[in-house]
């Protein structure tokens, strides 16, 4: 009896180590990357860098893309909890992302927003991103430089056409107001005369008629060729608000194969310092874009990972914390916002070159 009791200890503790030790290696702390999307080029460099810090840190990472496919994303979120992540790192493609959250919360994974915030879940706590109101602001405040609207008047007014995000993205709204809260005195004013739809905030319906389905540079295109063949065809742009640098270069792109702006184009703003756009802001194409340091972003996400995963209270250097703003409509969570910085013709150099960001033959 005594041996048999022995033998079956053993056989109970090494069956026990069996099924444990797969747990222990492959599963402990594992995190999962979602990406929205590879076709705005910044999100391969978030997943890249995500993937570095968090592996850096002794995590088991992996990364995925969901090609603006809200329903693959779900998927990817799925397999990464099938296989035992701890914690999820989600920019989201849209609000059709909420039951994957809330699986995830049944099954005791930590999920932190990654730059767009999750509307309409009370599953997640935590959201990293930039000051995304400062990226319209200085959107904004560019035009309102190049334009020199302050001294503009309603009898010679200056002239633009707006363009916004993916209406499924709450950056989308948020770049918005930032924006047209510095350009609407002057649209009040007359001095500043919107072409084509023209919201004054976000919540206006007519915001929906200047926003681009998934961000996508083709239907911006489309849209803008329509401005031109119609609304805008009596008229001389001075400035587009573009909200990203994707859509900046197909408006441009618009506005280039039109004889009116042979000579000179409309200031067009941006964001994200993607290669192609800093190419055109060297070029004197594009006015501006505002680059917000996917590396900077990567990192201090990982950071907040780690304290998370290790029950500790998260402090993140650089960030700066936000308890009250960020409402996903179900509950307020805690927001890290990190700086952006806007970069134009006098500063391209500095801010995206000798940070080591891109090198100067990058610069086609
Ligand atoms: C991001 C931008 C990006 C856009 C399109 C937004 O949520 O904040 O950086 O350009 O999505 O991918």
């Amino acid at each position: 009896m005594k041996k048999f009791l022995t033998v079956l200890v053993l056989v109970l503790v090494a069956a026990s180590v069996l099924v444990a030790a797969p747990k222990k290696k492959g599963k402990a702390g594992m995190i999962g990357l979602a990406m929205p999307e590879t076709h705005v080029e910044r999100w391969q460099k978030d997943g890249a860098a995500l993937l570095a810090d968090a592996t850096a840190k002794g995590y088991k990472a992996e990364v995925a893309y969901g090609d603006a496919d809200q329903g693959k994303q779900n998927q990817q979120i799925q397999d990464f909890l099938t296989k035992g992540a701890k914690l999820l790192v989600i920019g989201s493609v849209n609000e059709g992302v909420v039951s994957a959250v809330a699986d995830a919360a049944r099954d005791g994974a930590i999920v932190i927003a990654y730059d767009r915030l999750i509307t309409g879940s009370k599953d997640y706590d935590y959201y990293i991103t930039f000051d995304n109101y400062k990226v319209g602001q200085f959107q904004g405040k560019a035009i309102e430089a190049a334009l020199n609207l302050a001294a503009a008047t309603k009898a010679a007014p200056k002239k633009i056409a707006l363009f916004a995000g993916s209406p499924t993205d709450n950056n989308a709204k948020v770049f918005f107001d930032g924006a047209i809260d510095v350009l609407r005195p002057y649209v009040e004013k007359g001095s500043l005369v919107i072409v084509g739809p023209a919201p004054l905030k976000s919540s206006d319906a007519a915001f929906t008629k200047i926003t681009t389905e998934n961000w996508r540079a083709d239907i911006a295109k489309a849209r803008m060729e329509n401005l031109l063949n119609n609304d805008a065809k009596k008229v001389v742009l001075d400035a587009i608000l573009a909200p990203n640098d994707t859509l900046a270069r197909a408006i441009i792109e618009a506005c280039a194969s039109d004889a009116k702006y042979a000579k000179k184009l409309p200031v067009v703003t941006g964001q994200d310092g993607e290669v192609a756009s800093i190419a055109a802001i060297r070029d004197g194409k594009q006015n501006m874009t505002v680059f917000k340091d996917t590396r900077k972003l990567a990192a201090a996400t990982i950071e907040l990972a780690d304290a998370l995963l290790k029950g500790q209270t998260p402090s993140i250097a650089g960030a700066r914390l936000d308890t009250t703003s960020y409402d996903t409509g179900k509950k307020k969570v805690k927001a890290y916002l990190l700086e952006p910085v806007i970069v134009n013709k006098d500063n391209y150099k500095a801010v995206m070159i000798d940070s080591g960001y891109y090198k100067e033959s990058d610069i086609k």
